[in-house]
Parts: structure tokens; C-alpha cells; sequence
């Protein structure tokens, strides 16, 4: 087994663990604080989870770096840089809607080779390893071969400055709605990559993401054959992905280049 392989089977094991106790914490009471804004949240479980893998990686690969979303970056020597948001979803788990995911990625000199996301509710666990696939729960996915827009369903979502800054994706969201089959906002941008990924939604795209939201979730897109688009801008990420048809029409339709 190559050593990212063993890398992997290690973050599955401990992504695991952290999603057993998830759906333990999400039923009872936890407490909670507000971030950036009035909507943006960390509870007591995200922060438990992060520090569970953070605990875990430094055992294993004490001179790996680590960068993760309530506690940021834990500095190494090694080529080895891991990216992780331990509750993708906190909106979501927060009001007890059991759609979250744990997404955690690994860059070797400066390229995702590694990314692991699992869905604990859905016990759906996506993953890849650079040049070899991507697979749900152990079998191969890839993108769909949905070629018109208005069969598409395809998915986005909101940043949380949307009432403070009008680049807040709703002109964009206007201009797509009328065009395709349906849309969704499941609340959990690295679950909408892998989304997109296993074939059930056709596109997606967001604003204002940030590394830990899909740095496993592109990786798993590109070895599901799906066409990725991220620019990186001032406050995060503008990302588009899709099945190659579906990503050319969104693309023109958000005039976005890169
Ligand atoms: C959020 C989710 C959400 C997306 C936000 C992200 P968080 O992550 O991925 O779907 O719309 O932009 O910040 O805060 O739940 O880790
Ligand atoms: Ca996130
Ligand atoms: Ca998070």
C-alpha cells in the first residue's frame, strides 16, 4: 500500500469516530457562540471533532502541518499539510438537521493528493487519492452525462455576510434559477462537491468558500471526471464544478474566468 493510501484508510478510521459521536452530540444539548456574524456558529461538537483529528494526525505525523477551520494553522516541517473542517454543516447541526459532513484533505508539496469526506448521517463515505478515482463507500463514482441545463439539477449556496455584502450570489442565483431543472442549498459545500461528484447533482457553484470547504471535495470532483473552477478572491473561494457539459453552461452563464 503507498503511504497516501495508508494515510487515507487512517482519516476514514478516524472520520468514523468523530461521526459516531456527531449523531451522539446532535441530540443532545451543546453550546454554541457566533462567529463572524449573528449566523455564523461553532458548537461545542465542532470543536470536540476538530481537536479529536488534530490529536490523531499529531500522534501519527507529528511533523505533518495542520490547518483547520476554529483553530487554524498548526505549523510542521514535513512536505505533508492537512486541511480540515471538522463540521461542514454547523448551521445545519446546529438546528438539529442531520445533514453535516467532516471533510479532510491532504496536500503533499502544495497539491491535494488526498481528500476524504464523509457524510455521518447518510454513512456515506466519499473519498480519492490523486491518479486513482474517486469512490462512494468503496465503489467508483463519476459525474453525470446530464448535457442540457434545463435537465440539470444543480446545487449552490449563501455566504454569511449575505446581508451586509450585495456580493452575496443572489444575482447569480436569479440568473440561473429560471434556466435549469431544479436547485438545491443543502447547507454543506464539501457534501455538494461530492455530490456532484457521485452523478446525483449536475452542477454547482458558491462564493466566499474557504480552503477547508473543498480542498477534499475538488480533489474527489477531479477524480470523479468532473470540471473544477476555483478563484481564489479577497474573502475565499469562488468555486464552480460540474459534469463537463453542465459546468460550460454555468461557466458562461457566471461569466467567470480562470
Ligand atoms: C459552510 C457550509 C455552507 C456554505 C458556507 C460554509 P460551515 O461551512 O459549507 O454550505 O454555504 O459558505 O461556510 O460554516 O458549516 O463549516
Ligand atoms: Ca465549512
Ligand atoms: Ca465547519
Amino acid at each position: 500500500m503507498t503511504e497516501w493510501m495508508a494515510i487515507k484508510e487512517n482519516i476514514k478510521a478516524w472520520v468514523k469516530e468523530v461521526g459516531k459521536e456527531q449523531l451522539i452530540r446532535i441530540e443532545q444539548p451543546f453550546q454554541m457562540k457566533t462567529k463572524s456574524s449573528d449566523i455564523d456558529l461553532v458548537t461545542e461538537v465542532d470543536e470536540w471533532s476538530e481537536q479529536y483529528l488534530i490529536d490523531q494526525i499529531k500522534s501519527h505525523y507529528p511533523d505533518h502541518a495542520i490547518m483547520s477551520e476554529e483553530s487554524g494553522w498548526h505549523e510542521g516541517q514535513a512536505e505533508y499539510e492537512w486541511v480540515i473542517d471538522p463540521i461542514d454543516g454547523t448551521v445545519n447541526f446546529a438546528h438539529g438537521f442531520p445533514l453535516f459532513s467532516i471533510s479532510v484533505g491532504v496536500k503533499f508539496r502544495g497539491e491535494t493528493v488526498i481528500g476524504v469526506v464523509y457524510v455521518p448521517k447518510l454513512d456515506e463515505m466519499y473519498e480519492a487519492v490523486k491518479g486513482s478515482g474517486a469512490t462512494l463507500n468503496g465503489k467508483t463514482i463519476s459525474v453525470s452525462g446530464v448535457e442540457r441545463l434545463n435537465q440539470a439539477v444543480v446545487c449552490t449556496g449563501f455566504p454569511y455576510d449575505r446581508a451586509t455584502d450585495p456580493n452575496n450570489n443572489v444575482d447569480h442565483f436569479n440568473a440561473i434559477i429560471t434556466k435549469v431543472g431544479g436547485i438545491r442549498r443543502t447547507g454543506s459545500a464539501a457534501m455538494d462537491l461530492c455530490q456532484v461528484a457521485a452523478g446525483r447533482f449536475d452542477g454547482y457553484w458558491e462564493l466566499k468558500l474557504q480552503e477547508w470547504d473543498i480542498c477534499a471535495g475538488l480533489l474527489i470532483i477531479k477524480e470523479a471526471k468532473g470540471e473544477t473552477l476555483s478563484i481564489k478572491q479577497e474573502k475565499g473561494y469562488q468555486v464552480l464544478v460540474g459534469n463537463p457539459a453542465v459546468f460550460h453552461e454555468l461557466k458562461s452563464i457566471l461569466t467567470w474566468e480562470g
